[in-house]
């Protein structure tokens, strides 16, 4: 397989975002809660650098807890403010507010001692593909916020979204693309659905899928599927095709429509609440 590559267009992206975040005071990070390091792009550090910084794991709806909360306390450690959350719930906006009104502390009370008042917080969320970031700024938009319109200074035809009292979201998500030397953090991206399937070999995905699940989570496969999971990885993926019926002519079992069946599952969270990594 060939994880790695970097698209022309991105280098653009990435010009135009160091625009954009020299407009705000906070970089807000989304990760994916089952792959926080993997779903990470280090270049976020230099180009977040001298603002204020939230780091939001998200779908932790999907995550195993024990691991996501190991990743809290090691975010937590490095002095990076966190949050978990599931974008998909609006009712997220109270957390936020507290969180940023704590992160951004000593720019309010420095603005206050200057007597500047009701001067929002301006934010911008950034994260590879997929991580939820349209999700995250749909679930704040048209339930306590309005749009506050284009302002000078600011690029044109971006918006700003007013979140609460205190903070403003700008309407478009920093695109950052994965980034990644070792092919452990290209397969995990790759199970997480955030490179592109038809590239990958699906089969060969689903295998290390296997591999994976009857190391760190025994009995998973077995629960979903009724299959003998101690068989080796090519046996139990033809067991999964043949328990969901995807079978060739001739009864075959078909490995490619397994695997994509698997896989399915994996992401939308039907073999329960795993993650793909844990701080070391
Ligand atoms: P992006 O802008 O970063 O590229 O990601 P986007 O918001 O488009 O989200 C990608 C997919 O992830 C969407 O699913 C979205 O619903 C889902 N998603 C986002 N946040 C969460 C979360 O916290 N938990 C869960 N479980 N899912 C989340 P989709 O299948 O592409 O679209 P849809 O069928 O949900 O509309």
């Amino acid at each position: 397989m060939n994880y790695g590559w970097y698209p022309g267009h991105m280098t653009k992206a990435v010009r135009m975002m160091k625009e954009e975040i020299s407009l705000v005071d906070l970089v807000v990070e989304l990760l994916d809660a089952r792959a926080p390091l993997s779903s990470r792009n280090p270049d976020i550090d230099e180009l977040g650098r001298n603002k204020y910084r939230l780091v939001i794991l998200n779908k932790s709806d999907l995550s195993d807890k024990s691991a996501t909360d190991m990743w809290k306390a090691y975010f937590k450690e490095k002095n990076i403010p966190v949050l978990t959350m599931d974008a998909r719930n609006r009712g997220m906006v109270k957390a936020v507010d507290n969180i940023v009104k704590e992160v951004c502390k000593e720019k309010i009370e420095r603005d206050r001692k200057r007597g500047i008042k009701n001067r929002p917080i301006r934010a911008m969320v950034c994260g590879i593909p997929n991580v939820g970031k349209s999700t995250f700024i749909n679930s704040f938009v048209g339930k306590t916020t309005a749009k506050t319109g284009n302002k000078p200074g600011v690029t044109k035809g971006k918006q700003w979204i007013r979140l609460s009292d205190s903070i403003e979201l700008l309407d478009t998500p920093g695109i950052l693309w994965p980034k990644f030397e070792d092919q452990s953090v290209g397969l995990r991206l790759a199970i997480l659905g955030t490179i592109n399937d038809n590239i990958l070999d699906t089969g060969e995905l689903a295998i290390k899928l296997i591999d994976y699940l009857k190391e760190r989570y025994p009995g998973v496969l077995n629960s979903r599927y009724s299959i003998e999971e101690d068989a080796p990885s090519v046996k139990v993926l033809e067991s999964i095709a043949v328990n969901r019926k995807a079978l060739k002519k001739g009864e075959e079992p078909d490995i490619d429509k397994g695997a994509f069946y698997l896989i399915d599952d994996f992401r939308a969270g039907r073999l329960g609440n795993i993650s793909l990594e844990k701080p070391e």
